[in-house]
């Protein structure tokens, strides 16, 4: 391949993700592959205002395939936010010969790097990392499925203890805005109900559903939380009104927090990372820019970033039946 790109940077910005060390591995490989130089950009793009950048070849990437969190660390840069901030980062990037980056991260991420290539023209590319799934433009992100194997890996312990001592439990999940792990973990750890963000199922709905389960002779429940759930009470305060209204249930409160955004990497989340970063990587060689590499049908697809960022991606209701259905 003949390209004008000589020199890559990389960067994961933004909330870590499991498989975030998977990608930048893939894309380092995959420009010794190609034979153009690569560079890791230390703490996202805190660390490109700041020069701080290492070159990295094959070896520098060895053991890391099965390692959470990202050895570039990850930040989110408000001076990037300004545009003094990005010509600071434009001067490192250029003194240090780098001509195009990929950035792994979500659609702040995203923004940033769109911003950045309005200004300066400057060739990059997307790899969506985020463990919330939220990003429009494909089917997976990033960390996503390892964060369903832990969540569900936990509801199974606390489903044991809820089990033993006939209780209730909340279990809140990570998701600020999108409810994807809290409906897929949900229905794969078997919760009663699952509350999300994106649509206000109502208290009634909570309360005649815990009605029926226990009529049902069901003796004890989980119900999973997204953080950002749309009903506008937290687990705690769920909580407080389940024992008010419905005393009959003893409840119990379990937080699971970022324990979800650690850990191994799945199978899936390797092989994901590994096919996009070398996609980032060809996409950049054959001149492209502006898109974010994602998966589609099982296909690696190209986004425009501005598309990625805007989009919604959306839940899908029929898994809401099919938690309906299969707790009942
Ligand atoms: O976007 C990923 C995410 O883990 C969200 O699910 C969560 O709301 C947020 O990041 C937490 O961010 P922080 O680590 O900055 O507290």
């Amino acid at each position: 391949m003949t390209s004008k790109i000589k020199k890559i940077g990389v960067l994961t910005s933004g909330g870590d993700s499991p498989g975030m060390n998977a990608a930048i591995r893939a894309v380092v490989r995959a420009c010794a592959y190609y034979n153009v130089e690569c560079v890791g950009i230390y703490r996202g793009y805190q660390g490109m205002i700041e020069g701080d950048f290492k070159d990295m070849g094959p070896r520098d990437v060895k053991n890391i395939i099965n390692k959470g969190g990202t050895i570039l660390k990850s930040a989110r840069s408000a001076d990037f936010r300004t545009k003094e901030g990005r010509k600071l980062a434009y001067d490192n990037l250029t003194a240090a010969g780098i001509d195009s980056f990929v950035v792994i991260g979500g659609d702040g991420s995203f923004t940033g790097a769109e911003i950045f290539n309005e200004e300066y023209k400057f060739p990059v590319i997307g790899i969506p990392g985020t463990i919330d799934n939220d990003i429009y433009g494909t089917s997976h992100t990033l960390g996503y499925d390892t964060a369903l194997n832990t969540v569900i890996d936990a509801i199974d312990k606390i489903r044991d203890t809820a089990n033993s001592h006939n209780r209730l439990f909340f279990v809140e999940v990570m998701g600020r805005d999108a409810g994807h792990i809290a409906l897929n973990a949900g229905i794969g750890a078997g919760a009663e109900e699952i509350l999300i963000p994106e649509e206000d199922f109502g208290l009634e709905r909570l309360v005649e559903s815990l009605k029926r389960s226990k009529d049902s002779g069901k003796t004890s429940s989980i119900v999973v939380v997204s953080e950002g759930d749309k009903i506008g009470k937290n687990v705690f305060e769920l909580k407080d009104y389940i024992e008010e209204n419905m005393p009959e249930y003893d409840v119990r409160v379990s937080v699971l927090g970022h324990m979800q955004r650690g850990g191994s990497p799945s199978c899936f989340d390797r092989v994901l990372a590994s096919r996009l970063g070398v996609k980032a990587v060809e996409t950049l060689l054959e001149g492209k820019s502006n898109f974010m590499v994602g998966l589609n049908q099982d296909k690696v697809t190209l986004t425009p970033l501005e598309q990625a960022i805007k989009g919604q991606s959306e839940i899908d209701m029929e898994l809401v039946k099919v938690s309906d259905i299969v707790s009942s």
